[in-house]
């Protein structure tokens, strides 16, 4: 069998526990990840007792409680509160998700929270986005009109072809699905992932936008498209309930047509 062996400072050690000093009846123990750039120590999972009685729904509302009036120096995104900037995503109790929108009621047990699957970790639950957005910004995310009509003139779409965008636009950048994903996981380099390429198709299929050609062209590459194997673990993933899985196979299926 084969044997790999981990370099000594990867391992994720027991870190300090924190016990409820408020005598609480209902308490959750939560798990989570801790690695601090500025010190040369392994990463760590801290363990807090927090009372969930004086404590909002959400996982966020947590994350909150235990950095208001436990330990401010734990780091995470978050900025709405309410699904809608996909700053929060991280994993929580083994699946990828945004923790403003995850009840911990709907956890029994310990909840335990991770960074983001397969990514470099910045500090503690925030995960290094930066390879997601360099792949999101060579989609050319924006109308395209060959003489700037946009800017000039209101460019009217009809109510059906509008319809193409649902399902699409609500995506929010989470980066759940990518990061769920496991031709990702091994070639996120190269691979554009489910959140890219949900992103290119929103852009292909705009009746507004006049250059689908040149968009299918920037898409259709065996690694940067066809590392899709059908998985579906991206649309399983989705906190919006999107479908990047689809969005991928309708780009293989027009490049087949056209
Ligand atoms: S498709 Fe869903 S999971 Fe993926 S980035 Fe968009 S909102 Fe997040
Ligand atoms: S369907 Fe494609 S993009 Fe989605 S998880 Fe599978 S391989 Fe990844
Ligand atoms: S904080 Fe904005 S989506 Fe969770």
């Amino acid at each position: 069998m084969v044997q790999f062996n981990l370099p000594e400072n990867s391992k994720v050690l027991k870190g300090n526990y924190f016990k409820d000093t408020t005598g609480s009846v209902n308490i959750k123990k939560v798990n989570i990840y801790r690695w601090d750039p500025d010190k040369s120590e392994n990463p760590k999972i801290d363990t807090f007792e927090v009372d969930v009685i004086n404590c909002g729904n959400k996982v966020l509302d947590i994350l909150n409680k235990i950095k208001n009036e436990i330990d401010p120096s734990l780091t995470y995104r978050r900025s709405c509160a309410h699904g809608v900037c996909g700053s929060c995503a991280m994993n929580v109790d083994g699946t990828n998700t945004l923790s403003c929108m995850k009840s911990h009621k709907d956890i029994s047990g310990d909840i335990n929270i991770y960074p983001l699957p397969h990514l470099k970790v910045v500090k503690d639950l925030v995960a290094d986005l930066s390879t997601l957005y360099r792949q999101y910004e060579s989609i050319e995310p924006w109308l395209k009109n060959k003489e700037n009509k946009s800017q000039t003139i209101e460019i009217n779409q009809s109510k059906e072809n509008r319809k193409k965008l649902d399902g699409l636009y609500e995506c929010i950048m989470c980066a759940c699905c990518s990061t769920s994903c496991p031709s990702y996981w091994w070639n996120g380099d190269k691979y554009l992932g489910p959140a890219v390429l949900l992103q290119a198709y929103r852009w292909i299929v705009d009746s507004r936008d006049e250059e689908r050609k040149e968009r299918l062209k920037i898409v259709a590459d065996k690694l940067k498209l066809y590392s899709c194997h059908t998985i579906m673990n991206c649309t399983n993933s989705c906190p919006k309930g999107l479908n990047p899985a689809k969005a991928i196979s309708s780009i293989k299926k027009m490049l087949a047509t056209n």
